[in-house]
């Protein structure tokens, strides 16, 4: 997009969370909310986006990195206060500015596409995203006149009984020329009732002042959808799970209980895999195809399983790599591990991974065989097409040749 820049609004602290976490860092589908928004801006190829931090700013950046400009808003004195400290960077900027609240991640980009196309078609000042609600409650209204004429952006706080049952709301997303933004933003009071600078005031003085402001409206509730409390917070999650699933159900892979299975963002899994029942599958993971999880397993982030795996019930995979066909039907726990092509994984099985500092690595080779029960005390090496022996107690740094035979406990190599 040609001249572009966005603000993110993230400072707030999200006083209906009851949280000590920002707001914004809540997940959703395993990942902080707002990256869900930065994904929009990513896509449109923003020439620079600003994302206003305050309450927990050193959390919210440490977790988004360093790709991102920051403005601290010390003080979160409101939405239109949040936007203010923004204008020293846009000195001298001539183009369009787009902000977005980092609290909708079920916006669209499609959505915002649209908005962009028709304020510059229209060459308004400002063009807001409204939605119409079959529950507006909580957000601001958009009240309009009887012809249909944008008059203001009401908060329901401030709203008559008559406005409250307006049910076109405010999406809090603007597309603003970034003078008529300076402008307005500068000369906002605080608002009577609450004390705070609303940027929705914003809108209402560009109009005063002559300067066109359009709309664009949807109908689609969930895009305009704002996450407040943690209700809100799993109703969004609940859309994108179902997204998510449908994604995967459409690039060919089976998912048997849509309903038992929770699939976070960033996962790929390959055609002809099935997801049995009650199935967590965490982000950071690629899933080969014609693979078979679960039912009842859990795939950890850092977990890249090659085609025609089959992990069982009760099987826990974390930051592991298994090579193709590799089976681990039942029960056990495989973490940092690197399992060679075709090796099966008794059931039982348990990677002693962690000594209580490090993490620790499992190394087993291709076509290997681990008998029943066994435990490997990482870090262990074990060789290709060598055997384990059932309940065997393979013990730290360990190393098993290739086509040998271990039993017992500790585990002595035959
Ligand atoms: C806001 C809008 C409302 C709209 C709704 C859509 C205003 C005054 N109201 O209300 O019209 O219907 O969003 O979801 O704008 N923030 C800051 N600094 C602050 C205050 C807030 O950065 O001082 C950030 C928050 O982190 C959040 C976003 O701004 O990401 C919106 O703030 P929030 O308090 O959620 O506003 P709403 O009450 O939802
Ligand atoms: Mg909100």
């Amino acid at each position: 997009m040609p001249n572009l820049r966005s603000i993110i609004l993230a400072a707030g602290k999200g006083t209906r969370m009851k949280s000590e976490l920002p707001k914004v860092l809540h997940k959703v589908c395993g990942r902080p909310m707002i990256e869900y928004v930065l994904d929009i801006t990513n896509q449109l190829r923003s020439l620079k986006t600003y994302v206003v931090v305050g309450f927990g700013a050193k959390q919210v950046q440490a977790s988004l990195g360093k790709d991102i400009s920051y403005i601290l808003q010390d003080k979160q004195l409101g939405t239109g206060d949040a936007v203010r400290r923004v204008l020293p960077q846009l000195k001298g900027y001539k183009g369009d500015v787009l902000i977005l609240c980092g609290d909708t991640p079920l916006l669209s980009g499609s959505i915002i596409k649209e908005l962009l196309t028709k304020h510059r078609r229209s060459k308004a000042a400002v063009t807001v995203l409204t939605a119409r609600l079959k529950d507006p409650s909580g957000y601001g209204r958009i009240v309009r006149d009887a012809a249909g004429k944008f008059i203001a952006i009401r908060e329901q706080k401030n709203a008559s009984d008559a406005e409250r049952n307006i049910n076109e709301i405010n999406v809090g997303v603007y597309c603003v020329k970034a003078a008529s933004l300076t402008s307005a933003v500068k000369q906002l009071k605080p608002n009577s009732l609450t004390k705070e600078f609303y940027l929705t005031d914003a809108v209402e003085w560009l109009l005063a002042k002559g300067e066109s402001v359009d709309t664009l409206v949807t109908d689609d509730e969930t895009t305009a959808f704002g996450v407040n409390s943690r209700i809100h917070l799993a109703q969004a999650e609940a859309v994108i799970r179902q997204r998510i699933l449908q994604k995967h159900m459409l690039n060919g892979v089976t998912i048997i209980d849509p309903t038992t299975t929770y699939i976070e963002d960033n996962v790929t899994i390959g055609a002809d895999t099935i997801i049995n029942p009650c199935t967590y599958i965490h982000r950071d993971v690629v899933i080969g195809s014609k693979c078979s999880i679960g039912p009842f397993a859990r795939i950890r982030p850092g977990t890249r399983l090659a085609d025609g795996v089959e992990i069982g019930n009760f099987a826990e995979v974390s930051r592991s790599q298994l090579g193709s066909k590799v089976f681990m039907k039942h029960f056990g726990f495989l973490g940092d591990a690197k399992v060679g092509a075709k090796t099966n994984i008794g059931a039982g099985t348990v990677t002693a991974n962690y000594d209580g500092k490090n993490k620790n690595k499992t190394v087993i080779g291709d076509d290997a065989f681990i008998g029943s029960d066994s435990i490997l005390v990482a870090p262990v090496t074990i060789g290709k097409k060598s055997v384990v022996g059932a309940g065997s107690v393979v013990t730290r740094n360990t190393n098993i040749p290739a086509g040998k035979k271990a039993v017992g406990v500790p585990a002595r190599i035959l």
